[in-house]
């Protein structure tokens, strides 16, 4: 167990910037232009060269037809394959986020007027080509489009190869900076609302075949009319494919909201491992802190065994046989201690939140089934989105306060990522 708090994001620095990230905000001296082919020569042969006739089917006729398959659709109805538009599209206006590893800019669509966030992709040194993790990024966002997801408009490309940039919808807040400068917590009223919206989020990404295995605060976006946005799906990957046999990678989730099975070693985890961070997102908005605030992975194991009480045969069957079972000593068996860590919750909120927060990924709520639970239909009821205070907007410009230090998610993701198999990522190229 070597992972801590400190680690840094799974991806390598993105070190090569293009000169749309570091002019100032006036037009680009440098714009690229498509370069001009060169006049050909005539050539020897051209002179007397004839291309060979196009049949082309007409579709009125009976005897021609095309030459495919009759089970092939025709072409028209195939999504137009375009070329990806340059990120010189864009004015750009303030960089949002710059970790040691990403960066996020607000721009503004040259053609539109829309304000739009752009996420670099982390491409550099990247040295087998376009890397799965970025696929599965543009992929799971295309695929997972639904109100609480954020949206992507398009990816765009910069001076080379290794600047490409997904355009996303512009959101105002991310719920891990919010939570920080709010002077008041979020109402009962207000949290049943927003975990409403990110179990919708969940349940929709889950039924499209994508885990996302980096939800935390700071992946929750919120704009300013009360609505989340599940974000950051760099980590995300489809599950139901076959698996190579080095089973899924562990290296996913960051540290204080990753599952114990994760934890112990499981590579065969699935929908649960969001469930449990979402229990942990829950318990957030209740604390307005985070609730496992481990320096490492050994530590977190102990502050879960605390809350929760140490796993048995009856609450996890399946524990002894976990690879890394084996190098824990469990305390003695000590009874949960929700009551006493969140005094004010109802029995109805208490239940929801050890439902997530449930060892036997088994026997863990669904986000199908979260949505049904009695807690959000008990007094307070979920507060209209429309009725939400607004903040100002740290992303928009104004300097930002960094909030609590939460660890990163795990370094090595995108290096063992690339080797669990995966069979269905190319499925859509119709980026634009
Ligand atoms: N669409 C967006 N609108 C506004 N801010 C965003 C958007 N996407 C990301 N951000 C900001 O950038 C931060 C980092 O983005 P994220 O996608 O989580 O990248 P990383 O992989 O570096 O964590 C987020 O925590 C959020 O503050
Ligand atoms: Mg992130």
């Amino acid at each position: 167990m070597s992972a801590s708090a400190s680690e840094p994001r799974p991806s390598t620095p993105s070190k090569k910037r293009s000169k749309w990230e570091e002019e100032d905000d006036e037009e680009p001296l440098f714009v690229p232009q498509p370069k001009r082919r060169a006049k050909s020569k005539p050539s020897k042969i051209s002179d007397n060269f004839q291309p060979p006739a196009v049949q082309v089917a007409d579709a009125s006729s009976t005897i021609s037809r095309p030459m495919h398959s009759r089970f092939v659709p025709p072409r028209t109805r195939h999504p137009p394959i375009q070329p990806s538009r340059s990120v010189y599209s864009y004015e750009r206006l303030n960089q949002i986020e710059e970790g040691s590893y990403g960066v996020v800019f607000r721009a503004r669509d040259k053609q539109t007027g829309d304000i739009v966030a752009l996420k670099k992709l982390k491409l550099d040194e990247e040295k087998s080509g376009f890397p799965i993790t970025a696929l599965r990024e543009v992929y799971a966002l295309m695929s997972c489009r639904h109100e609480n997801v954020v949206g992507i408009r398009e990816v765009v490309v910069g001076d080379t190869l290794t600047q490409v940039f997904v355009v996303m919808d512009f959101i105002e807040h991310d719920l891990k900076s919010l939570l920080t400068v709010m002077p008041s917590p979020f109402l009962q009223s207000e949290i049943k609302t927003l975990m409403l919206q990110l179990l919708s989020a969940v349940n929709h990404c889950h039924e499209n075949w994508i885990l996302h295995r980096d939800l935390k605060t700071s992946n929750l976006l919120m704009n300013n009319r009360g609505t989340i946005k599940v974000a950051d799906f760099g980590l995300a990957r489809r599950f139901g494919d076959p698996v190579g046999v080095g089973g899924l990678t562990q290296l996913v989730v960051t540290l204080w909201y990753r599952a114990p099975e994760i934890l112990l070693g499981a590579t065969t985890y699935s929908t649960a491992i969001d469930l449990w961070s979402v229990g942990c997102i829950f318990a957030e908005l209740l604390l307005k802190e985070p609730l496992f605030q481990a320096q490492g992975e050994l530590e977190l194991i102990s502050m879960i065994f605390k809350l929760l009480g140490a796993p048995t045969k009856s609450s996890w069957p399946d524990y002894s046989s976990l690879p890394l079972a084996k190098t824990i000593t469990l305390p003695s068996p000590q009874p949960h201690q929700f009551r006493q860590k969140f005094p004010y919750l109802t029995s109805a909120g208490l239940d929801l939140l050890m439902s997530f927060l449930t060892y036997d990924p088994e026997c863990r709520i669904t986000a199908a089934e979260a949505l049904q639970h009695p807690f959000f239909t008990e007094s307070p009821l979920p507060k209209h989105p429309d009725l939400f205070g607004s903040f100002p907007s740290a992303a928009a410009g104004e300097k930002r306060r960094k909030p609590f230090d939460s660890p990163t998610a795990p370094r090595g993701a995108h290096l063992q990522a690339s080797d669990e198999s995966n069979v269905n990522m190319f499925a859509r190229q119709d980026i634009a």
